[in-house]
C-alpha cells in the first residue's frame, strides 16, 4: 500500500507568530509543500493558538489541494471551526489545554458517549474522522465502536525505543496495525517520526494509509531545503 507524506506545518506558524508578520507565509508553503510532494497538509490548533491560528484554517483549506487534516482537541470553538471549514480529515487527540504536544491516545472506552456525538457531526459534513491512539487492542476496538474511520498511532514511544531497540519498539504497533485491519479501521501514525525510524515503520505496517510528520521535517529543512527533504521522506515511503 502507497502512504501519503502529510507535511505538518505548525512549526512554520510557530516562526511566522514570532515576528507578528506573515514571514513565513504559511499559505505560500503549503502550496509549496504540494508542488515538492506533499500529499497532504496536516496542522494542530492549539488553544492558545501559538502555532496555527484558527484564522489560518479557512486560507488554508482554499489552497491545499491534495488532503486537508486539522488535527485537535474538540472543544465547542475547535468543532465550530472545523465544521465551518470541512477538512477532508479531523484526527481528534485528548489533549489537555496546556500540553506542549500530543504524547498519548484516547481510551475512547471512557468518552464513548462524547466521541460518538463529535465524529456523527463531523461525518455528518463528510469530513472522515481519525482518532489518536496508542497501540493497544482495547482501545482499537472502542475507536471502531464510537465510529472511528481511521486511527493515528502515537509513535512517540515507538521513536524513542528504536534508538535502544527496533524490532522490539514495532511489536505493539504490527499488532495494532492487524486488529486495526480486522476491524476495517484505516491506519495512520505520527510523532517522532524521523528520517532514520521511518523506513523501519513503514516496511513493518504494510497497511499504513498516511503519517503526518512536522517537527523532525522541518528541521530537516533548515539544512536541505524543504524541497529536497519532501522527496527525501517520500523515497522511505515506498
Ligand atoms: N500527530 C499528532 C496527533 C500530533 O499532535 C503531532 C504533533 O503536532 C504529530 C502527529 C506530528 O508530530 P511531529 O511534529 O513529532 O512529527
Amino acid at each position: 500500500m502507497k502512504t501519503k507524506l502529510s507535511v505538518n506545518i505548525n512549526k512554520v506558524a510557530l516562526i511566522r507568530n514570532s515576528r507578528g508578520e506573515q514571514l513565513p507565509d504559511l499559505r505560500k508553503f503549503a502550496i509549496d509543500c504540494e508542488k515538492y510532494g506533499a500529499e497532504g497538509i496536516t496542522v494542530h490548533p492549539r488553544p492558545d493558538e501559538r502555532h496555527v491560528r484558527y484564522s489560518d484554517l479557512p486560507i488554508l483549506k482554499e489552497v491545499v489541494t491534495t488532503e486537508f487534516n486539522i488535527e485537535g482537541y474538540p472543544s465547542e470553538h475547535f468543532m465550530k471551526k472545523v465544521l465551518e471549514v470541512k477538512p477532508h480529515q479531523c484526527t481528534l487527540v485528548p489533549d489537555p489545554p496546556g500540553v506542549l504536544t500530543s504524547n498519548e491516545g484516547w481510551k475512547p472506552q471512557n468518552h464513548s458517549e462524547f466521541l460518538k456525538v463529535i465524529i456523527g457531526e463531523l461525518k455528518e459534513k463528510e469530513i472522515r474522522v481519525s482518532l489518536f491512539l496508542d497501540p493497544i487492542e482495547e482501545d482499537i476496538h472502542a475507536a471502531k465502536k464510537v465510529g472511528a474511520d481511521r486511527i493515528e498511532l502515537y509513535t512517540g514511544r515507538y521513536a524513542h525505543e528504536f534508538e535502544k531497540n527496533k524490532e522490539a519498539a514495532i511489536l505493539d504497533h504490527t499488532k495494532a496495525s492487524n486488529i486495526a485491519n480486522e476491524q476495517s479501521l484505516g491506519l495512520n501514525a505520527g510523532h517522532d517520526l524521523n528520517l532514520k525510524n521511518l523506513k523501519f515503520y513503514k516496511e513493518n505496517i504494510p497497511n499504513l494509509k498516511e503519517v503526518s510528520i512536522g517537527h523532525a521535517l522541518i528541521s530537516d529543512a533548515l539544512y536541505f531545503g524543504i524541497q529536497n527533504v519532501i522527496g527525501m521522506y517520500r523515497r522511505l515511503l515506498f
